[in-house]
């Protein structure tokens, strides 16, 4: 299966998607490293914790256990892991190893740019949207009582091993949530991905092998591309916001309690193609194809109580406004958007109207 190699100005990494290359985890720790600190959740170490305890089997590790929910993804938590890190012999040489879903991605992600001003991370995502986003690019973070993900850094990874077989117990809404990404990858920039979403969503959504490990690989492939080019978020890297600007409001708005990450995102792509349409950027049959894919992977949870007023005052907040200006990524087509920030505040309400409906 295939190797990638993130390639950026300052840092470059392998990504590795392979069937089992959990087993293989000893063989990315980086040279002279010392003792390694396996960063996971008891839920993910329950689940899957055996084969990378067998592959560091003979280093000397230790495993911590981080909370894992949205509202714990905070600095606290970091903290007491550190003391516990000095505690077990943690020093300048120890490295990360970072074992679950994106929030232990953006966690022990953290954990390792600050601790000791910075030791190297492995990240094991063991979750599909890990897996084919969060592990990849070098973004870690905690939240703030104010806002999500508001301080972090960036930390790239000295190596991402992206294991399908570990999929198999992740529950399937989260497996949902994580090709909400995937379907994100083919509409921005993957024409190739994107028609094979449409011809394959039942090999898909029944997990066959063949159809996961293909949609993964061209999503990670994707993504290494895009972060290469821009490894801090500068220029093109903006376009992996799609459905995110829209999708975060919605996020904050129901507290990160009533959807996944996922389908917030799928409800923003929703509203950003028919913005795009309806502001002149994406011609109609093109936004009928997109909207098509989306209600293929479908359907979302009922979104009804929530206040469109509510969700455009939150969009001006988002973190990713800069200077006042809400940027939207809007598609052009299938397979290609535009970061425009000139748009009639009145669609962007009636865009919200109608991905809420
Ligand atoms: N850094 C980035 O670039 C980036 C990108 C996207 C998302 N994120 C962050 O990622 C987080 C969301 O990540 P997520 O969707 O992976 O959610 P998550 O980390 O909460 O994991 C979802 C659930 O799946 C469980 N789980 C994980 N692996 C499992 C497995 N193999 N089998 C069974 N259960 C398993 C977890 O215990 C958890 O309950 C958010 O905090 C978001 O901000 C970061």
């Amino acid at each position: 299966m295939p190797s990638f190699r993130v390639a950026a100005a300052h840092h470059a990494y392998p990504v590795v998607v392979e069937r089992g290359i959990v087993a293989a985890a000893a063989k990315y720790l980086p040279d002279k490293a010392g003792r390694v600190f396996v960063v996971s959740t008891e839920d993910v170490w329950r689940h899957k914790g055996e084969a990378l305890a067998k592959a560091l089997d003979g280093r000397a590790h230790e495993v911590l256990f981080l909370p894992g929910t949205e509202e714990q993804k905070r600095l606290a938590p970091l903290e007491a892991l550190a003391e516990e890190m000095v505690e077990r012999g943690g020093d300048r040489s120890s490295v990360v190893v970072a074992f679950g879903g994106g929030i232990v991605n953006d966690m022990a992600g953290f954990l390792a740019a600050i601790f000791m001003r910075g030791i190297p991370v492995v990240q094991v995502p063991t979750t599909l949207l890990a897996q084919v986003d969060a592990s990849i690019g070098g973004k870690t973070a905690v939240n703030l009582r104010s806002g999500k993900n508001l301080i972090g850094s960036f930390h790239p990874p000295a190596a991402v091993l992206i294991d399908p077989a570990v999929l198999d117990t992740l529950p399937d809404r989260e497996f949902r949530s994580g090709l909400w990404e995937i379907v994100k990858a083919g509409i921005i920039r993957e024409t190739a991905l994107f028609d094979y979403l449409g011809q394959h969503c039942a090999d898909v959504l029944a997990r066959r092998p063949e159809a996961v490990d293909h949609i993964i690989a061209e999503s990670v492939r994707m993504k290494v591309e895009v972060v290469s080019a821009d490894e801090r978020e500068g220029d093109l890297r903006r376009i992996l916001n799609f459905g995110h600007t829209f999708g975060h409001a919605l996020e904050t708005e129901t507290a990160y309690q009533r959807l996944v990450h996922g389908e917030a995102v799928a409800f923003g792509m929703r509203a950003a193609t028919w913005l795009g349409e309806k502001a002149g950027y994406c011609p109609s049959p093109e936004a009928a194809r997109i909207h098509e894919l989306i209600r293929l992977y479908g359907p979302l949870p009922p979104l009804d109580g929530i206040s469109a007023n509510r969700l455009l005052a939150l969009l001006v907040h988002d973190k990713k406004t800069l200077q006042g200006k809400v940027h939207f990524v809007l598609p052009v087509k299938v397979g290609e958007v535009a970061v425009v920030s000139e748009v009639d505040p009145a669609l962007v309400r009636q865009a919200i109207v109608f991905a809420l409906s």
